[in-house]
């Protein structure tokens, strides 16, 4: 079966002024594929993402999206097409339950629904289902700024794919979480693969990284400095090089 292309970065650029923070990306995304991003901080992953995901304007190229372009699509219309992503700065509404956050999400992120509609009892079922498949029922009347960070990344991650996306963007999905964390993370990740869905995540966790990818991407000033195997990141002489002082070895070795 021929491959399909879901997601295409074509010459994708951002400027702030004199700095580059995107620089001329080129990148295809077959679908299924699970793609691991990483590079040193301030490298522009997060700014890729942002472009991809409608939430800053390009300074020049276009991005494909199942074949059609996406530039100047708003973020919210994005995610209704079957694009979502999850943020680096751990999101969601603190002041109010995981229940509530599920449903919020059920109802608003469809984009079918509309505001003012009456939560009824298949919306509670489904919540419910959703909080038992990412191990958050225990915490459904607790206020999301109480729970630990994993429980708030899990949650960040349930409302990102409850919708069924083609493509899910990850930025920094393990950060500051604990390695036996990061293994819970690693298992969620391989139920999210099973659905199906394009997996595009950045992370400096190179444990994380290696273990879940199985295409890694290194960034390094807004440029594409590596496309290949996540074993291969170590040997690679362009990344070491942009490693120096923190072998590449040891970073693929996965200080968690
Ligand atoms: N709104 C903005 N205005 C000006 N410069 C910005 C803006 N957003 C990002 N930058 C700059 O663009 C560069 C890339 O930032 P970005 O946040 O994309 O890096 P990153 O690779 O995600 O880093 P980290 O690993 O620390 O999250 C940095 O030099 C940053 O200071
Ligand atoms: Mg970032």
């Amino acid at each position: 079966m021929a491959e399909q292309c879901i997601l295409e970065c074509r010459n994708v650029s951002k400027h702030y002024g004199a700095l580059v923070a995107v620089d001329d990306i080129d990148l295809r995304i077959q679908s299924g594929e699970t793609v691991g991003i990483g590079g040193p901080n301030g490298a522009g992953k997060t700014t890729f993402f942002d472009l991809i995901s409608g939430l800053t304007a390009v300074s020049g190229g276009q991005v494909l999206f199942n074949g059609d372009p996406i530039i100047g699509v708003p973020p919210h219309q994005l995610f209704h097409m079957g694009l979502a992503r999850t943020f680096q700065v751990t999101d969601g509404f603190g002041s109010l339950s995981v229940e509530q956050n599920i449903l919020a999400s059920l109802v608003y992120g469809g984009g079918k629904e509309r505001p003012g509609i009456l939560l009824g009892k298949r919306h509670r079922m489904r919540a419910a289902e959703i909080m038992e498949e990412y191990h958050l029922s225990h915490l459904a009347q607790a206020m999301v700024s109480d729970i630990p960070a994993l429980d708030r990344k899990k949650l960040m991650v349930a409302t990102a794919v409850m919708h069924d996306p083609k493509v899910l963007l990850l930025d920094e999905p393990v950060g500051g979480l604990t390695p036996p964390e990061i293994d819970a993370f690693i298992e969620l990740m391989a139920d999210v693969r099973k659905k199906g869905i394009s997996i595009v995540f950045i992370e400096h966790v190179m444990r994380f990284l290696t273990t879940v990818a199985d295409r890694a991407l290194i960034m390094h000033q807004g440029r594409l400095i590596y496309d290949g195997t996540p074993q291969g990141i170590a040997s690679d002489e362009t990344v070491k090089s942009v490693y120096l002082g923190s072998s590449a070895d040891q970073m693929v070795g996965g200080a968690a």
